[in-house]
Parts: structure tokens; sequence; C-alpha cells
């Protein structure tokens, strides 16, 4: 079985869906691995490195060629596909709901399409989860983002010329991300509170030594352990609890997500207008649509004193981490599944079905069909 590693091209993709670690495991299970020259410089992982590892490192026409499986960070245009094996499989993530039209391309140009974003968060699939791996990193990189941005120091300092008050940061979306900002900030010595719409999240703010601030009533849990959508009157209530408390917040970190829907809105323009000059918000779902209102992706927007900033790709912010973690993910998954016999990964129906997108010329995976 070959398998293909390409170079990212996605603008500011710094990550690489495999690295010489995960190359040697891979080609332990008897694959073959071809790699594009330079895809992991952004990642400071050389081609002499993969080479070593046992990869065969070279353009992306001739890695290419004649390829089982294709793995990518993001899912590379079809076109680049061109020359694999007919059927093959591409292993990435494809933002399924915001870009259809690339997945329906895959399904025209007959390749079986596996969404690694769409991995069941069941307790067997934990190591193969790349929405985890790259959330928790996400969690920590916009705390010290943040902290960066902010122009005074996070820890109660105690100095001969005056005492320096701890910061205040206020986390809003308790998942992976959430949960490594509270505990980043909690290192970096600021006084954190947090809220969700998921009860169960104030146990685990607790845990980490933060506040948790909850509207009250507000319970909105979906399916699969995410959050569901408000209703209008939970988004008042939610409102009136934010605008209590965000005025006396230094940092606000939030990341909050809906699955499959735009994110949900959290910090209004007059909410902000409350808060401390100097103050900084940092949107994790920026590129969701943002938490925010007025959050620009990549840009540090000022308003009513405020800095507002977010990326638009976090993960990508710590390469070589997020790299390292992602391809082990795609490592977990295909020797999970690794078949001695057939030299090939044979899909299971729990996992198979929920993440497949495309097969056999058709789009077949239900999230997107229903
Ligand atoms: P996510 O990225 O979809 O959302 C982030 C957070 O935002 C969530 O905690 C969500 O409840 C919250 N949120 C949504 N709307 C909100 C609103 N209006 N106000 C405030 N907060 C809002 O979530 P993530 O990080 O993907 O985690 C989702 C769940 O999956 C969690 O319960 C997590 O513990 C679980 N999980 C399970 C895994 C497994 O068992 N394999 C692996 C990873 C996560």
């Amino acid at each position: 079985m070959k398998i293909a590693v390409l170079k990212e091209t996605a603008a500011g993709e710094t990550r690489v869906a495999a690295t010489p670690e995960t190359v040697k495991k891979l080609a332990s299970l008897g694959a073959s691995l071809a790699v594009e020259t330079s895809a992991g410089a952004a990642s400071s992982i050389s081609d002499a490195d993969y080479v070593e590892a046992g990869a065969e490192v070279g353009p992306a026409t001739v890695v290419v060629k004649d390829a089982d499986l294709v793995m990518g960070v993001q899912a590379p245009d079809v076109a680049a596909l061109a020359g694999a094996k007919p059927g093959a499989w591409v292993a990435a993530t494809f933002d399924p709901f915001g870009q259809r039209e690339r997945v329906d391309a895959y399904a025209k140009a007959g390749l079986e399409a596996l969404a690694m974003e769409f991995m069941p968060r069941i307790t067997r699939a934990q190591s193969m989860d790349v929405l985890s791996s790259q959330s928790n990193l996400a969690g920590y990189k916009a705390v010290i983002a943040a902290a960066d941005q902010y122009g005074r120091a996070f820890p109660m300092m105690m100095t001969a010329a005056g005492t320096i008050s701890a910061a205040k940061v206020f986390v809003m979306g308790v998942g992976v991300a959430g949960l490594q900002a509270i505990a980043t900030a909690k290192r970096l010595g600021a006084q954190v509170s947090a809220t969700d719409v998921r009860p169960e999240t104030a146990e685990q703010i607790k845990s980490l030594g933060g506040k948790p601030v909850f509207a009250e009533g507000l319970e909105a849990s979906g399916e699969g352990g995410y959050a569901a959508e408000l209703t209008e009157e939970q988004k008042a209530a939610q409102a009136e609890m934010v605008s209590a408390h965000i005025a006396k917040q230094d940092i606000v970190i939030t990341t909050a997500l809906i699955p499959g829907r735009a994110a949900p809105r959290l910090v209004s323009d007059a909410q902000i207008a409350t808060m401390k000059h100097g103050s900084v918000i940092f949107d994790l779902a920026v590129a969701q649509g943002g938490n925010v209102e007025g959050s620009v992706a990549d840009q540090v927007v000022e308003k009513h004193g405020v800095h507002i900033m977010g990326f638009s790709n976090t993960p990508a912010h710590l390469a070589a981490d997020a790299s390292a973690l992602f391809s082990r993910n795609l490592f977990n998954f295909l020797s999970a599944f690794w078949d001695k016999e057939a030299n090939k990964p044979v899909l299971d129906e729990e996992i198979g079905d929920a993440i497949r997108l495309t097969k056999g010329g058709e789009v077949v995976n239900a999230r997107l069909k229903g």
C-alpha cells in the first residue's frame, strides 16, 4: 500500500500530515511512504528527516502517482490527486459543511474521502481525534497570544514598587480548547472564570481551579456531547449574565462552537464597550463566523480600547506540535484498522460510516445527506 503525503497548499497552513515518527511507524505496518518535497519545512521537518525515516521524497506528481491513500491536514483539491489509484482514500480534514463543493468533487472523481473531523467522540477513537488534539493546542495558544497582546502581567506580583494584581480571565465555551485555556491561564497565574451551556462543565471548570459562571436554567446539551443552539429566551439570559460579568474581566477567550452551524454570538459590541481599556478578547471561533462582534481573522481590531483578536488557523501557530499530534491521530486511526493480510486498513461500520464522505462516485455520509 502506497501512502502519499502532500505539502499543504492552504494559505497559512504550516502543518503536515506525517512526521518522521509516523512515517517509520506506518512503514513498519507494511506501507510505503512518499512525501512531497519540503512538505514538513514549516513544521521544522527537513526532507532529509523523512528520507532517514524511510520515505521517498519528491515532487507532488511522483508522490501521488499510484497512491492508495493520501494523507493531508486539509484535504487537497481534486486536481492535485490526479494519478492516484482509482478509488484512492484521502484521510484529512474536509470542512464538509463549509466546503461542500469539494466533497462533491471528490465523489465525482471516484475518490473515498475520509473526514477526520467526523471521527465519533467515543472512547476508543480518542487517540484518533484530530479535533481534540488541535483544539487542545489552540486553547493553549489563544491564552499565550492574548497574554502577549495584553499590556499587563497575568500573575499577581508583590514587588518593592508595589503590587500588581492578577489578570482576570473569562473563558466562554468549555470544550477541549476551553479546558486547556483555563489550565493555561491558571498556570500563568490568572484568576479564571468560565461558562458553557452544558452543565456538566461546571465540575470540570472547578477541577481546574476556575470559577463557573452560569446563567440560571441555561442548558443546551445536544447530541454526541456537543452543545445545541440556544432558544431566543436562553440567549437573552446568557447575554444578561455576560453583561454582568464581562465588564470586570481583563481577558476573554471565546471557544463556542455548534457542529454544522455558524459559531454562536456571545459578546456584543455594547458589552465590549463596558470592558476596561487594554483588555483583550481572543475569539477562537473567528474562522467559523466568530463569537465576538467585530472580530476579524488574523487581525487585532481595537474597539472601545479593547483589543479583539483571533487566528484563522490557531493550531498552525504551533506547527511542530500540531503536526506531531495530528499525524499521530492519523497513524492511530490507520493502525487500529490495519489488516495484515490485506496489507491495508479495513474500517468498521461505526467509525467508517461516520467519517466516510464519498465512495463509488456518491456522497454517502448521513450528516451531509440529512
Ligand atoms: P466544540 O468545539 O464543539 O464547542 C466548544 C464549547 O462551546 C463546547 O463546550 C460547547 O458546549 C460550548 N458552547 C456552544 N455554544 C455555546 C454557547 N452559546 N455559550 C457557551 N458555550 C457554548 O466542543 P469540543 O471541544 O469539540 O467538545 C465537545 C464535547 O465532546 C465535549 O463534551 C467534550 O468533552 C467531548 N469530547 C469527547 C471526546 C471523546 O470521548 N472521544 C473527545 C473530545 C471531546
